[in-house]
């Protein structure tokens, strides 16, 4: 369905704004252009197909974490040369598809992976381009769900296993080391961590220049948080101080490339999800605010008590009102918010769930036996 017809469409359903989607990117794309940097769009955060041409022309490349999300690149249109592949675990059939592909880069998080790929590339007899997913014990300060990057997580090589590594690629041809990788986590909101990570970049650079390995791409990740505050059509975030950041940290060689992995900072602030009140239900201390949409379709506020901004939309007052916003799903954390103040909501009122356009709809599930309807896009 390509144009809203709100009032009739069925809830729950994902709402997509092209426009506000279009002028992230571009906004995105020319900030890290001034530097010459590369992005790569993270396809976990959305795969909606109208997203994806969009990130498509407006010239990103793609970031996977799974063979599907390699084959959905490669059926978008993005091409092979532009895909990162990464993931903690990846199966044989998945690493034969990226070589076989010959990616950009085949991400290795570890020494038994990396034993693995020498093999099948043996096996395939063809060589495989990788780049090292190296953890630079960094605090992302961000939910502890989603930081990545410290020693106690599972991602990454660790500083004390990299000259181990270097010696297994040095010993197999078939292995072409291209590129080092880093991503310390998700909805960063400071730059503080973006420094540190940059310290830890140049000292591993230093260390395989040591060892021999001269690295041309640098892969930062992607990590940029987004205000949850805000319209959805306001210049957020701020990718000119992001990458500037970078380009002020990073003494790169001129054969040097630096390369990101934007996800939830390209596509958060387009999408919305569309619900109804199925009822208002008074309770002696609480009214909740039952909606049709669940964890079901927007699972973030369950899992990492994450924040969304919820409007109504057919308000027929400015009066405010005390809720807790609760979807109709047989659990207890199936709740957007407590204590939110919204003007008197009806049953039958249409509510906008704000800045769901990344790990919304990608996360959603069919527990319950539910079931999302068709997006609508708004251009
Ligand atoms: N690169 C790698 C290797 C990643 O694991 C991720 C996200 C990204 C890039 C993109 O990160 P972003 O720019 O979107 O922060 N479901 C969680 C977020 C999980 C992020 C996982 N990795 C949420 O809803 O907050």
């Amino acid at each position: 369905m390509s144009v809203a017809n709100q009032t009739n469409h069925p809830t729950p359903y994902y709402q997509y704004d092209l426009n506000v989607l279009n002028n992230t990117l571009q906004r995105a794309k020319a900030a890290a252009d001034k530097h010459g940097f590369h992005v790569h769009y993270a396809l976990k955060a959305n795969t909606d197909q109208h997203i994806l041409a969009a990130v498509l022309n407006n010239g990103f490349g793609a970031d996977c974490v799974s063979g599907q999300e390699v084959k959905c690149a490669l059926d978008s249109g993005f091409k092979a040369e532009n895909i990162a592949f990464a993931g903690v675990g990846k199966t044989d059939a998945e690493i034969d598809f990226a070589i076989e592909n010959e990616l950009f880069t085949l991400n290795v998080e570890s020494l038994e992976e990396l034993e693995v790929i020498a093999e099948r590339a043996k096996l395939l007899g063809k060589s495989a381009n990788i780049a090292l997913r190296l953890n630079p014990d960094v605090n992302a300060k961000t939910h502890h769900y989603i930081t990545t990057g410290l020693e106690e997580n599972k991602f990454g090589i660790g500083e004390w296993q990299l000259a181990a590594v270097l010696d297994v690629i040095r010993a197999n041809e078939l292995l072409h080391l291209r590129g080092l990788h880093f991503h310390i986590g998700s909805q960063i909101t400071s730059l503080e961590p973006f420094k540190n990570l940059c310290s830890r970049i140049a000292y591993f650079i230093e260390f395989l220049l040591t060892h021999r390995f001269h690295i041309q791409h640098i892969n930062a990740g992607g990590g940029l948080g987004i205000n949850y505050d805000v319209e959805p059509n306001a210049a957020d975030p701020d990718f000119e101080s992001y990458f500037q950041l970078f380009a002020d940290q990073l003494q790169l060689k001129p054969d040097q490339a630096l390369h990101f992995e934007l996800g939830r900072s390209l596509v958060a602030h387009c999408g919305s999800l569309m619900s109804r009140v199925l009822y208002v239900k008074k309770g002696q201390k609480t009214n909740f605010l039952i909606l049709d949409a669940g964890m079901t379709e927007l699972i973030r506020p369950a899992l990492y008590q994450a924040y969304h901004r919820i409007e109504n939309l057919s308000a027929k007052t400015t009066e405010l009102e005390k809720y807790d916003v609760v979807g109709p799903v047989c659990e207890s954390s199936d709740c957007f918010g407590k204590a939110i103040m919204l003007p008197t909501c009806q049953r039958g009122d249409l509510m906008a769930i704000r800045a769901a356009g990344a790990y919304g709809e990608a996360m959603a599930s069919h527990y319950n036996l539910r079931k999302l309807n068709e997006s609508v896009y708004l251009d």
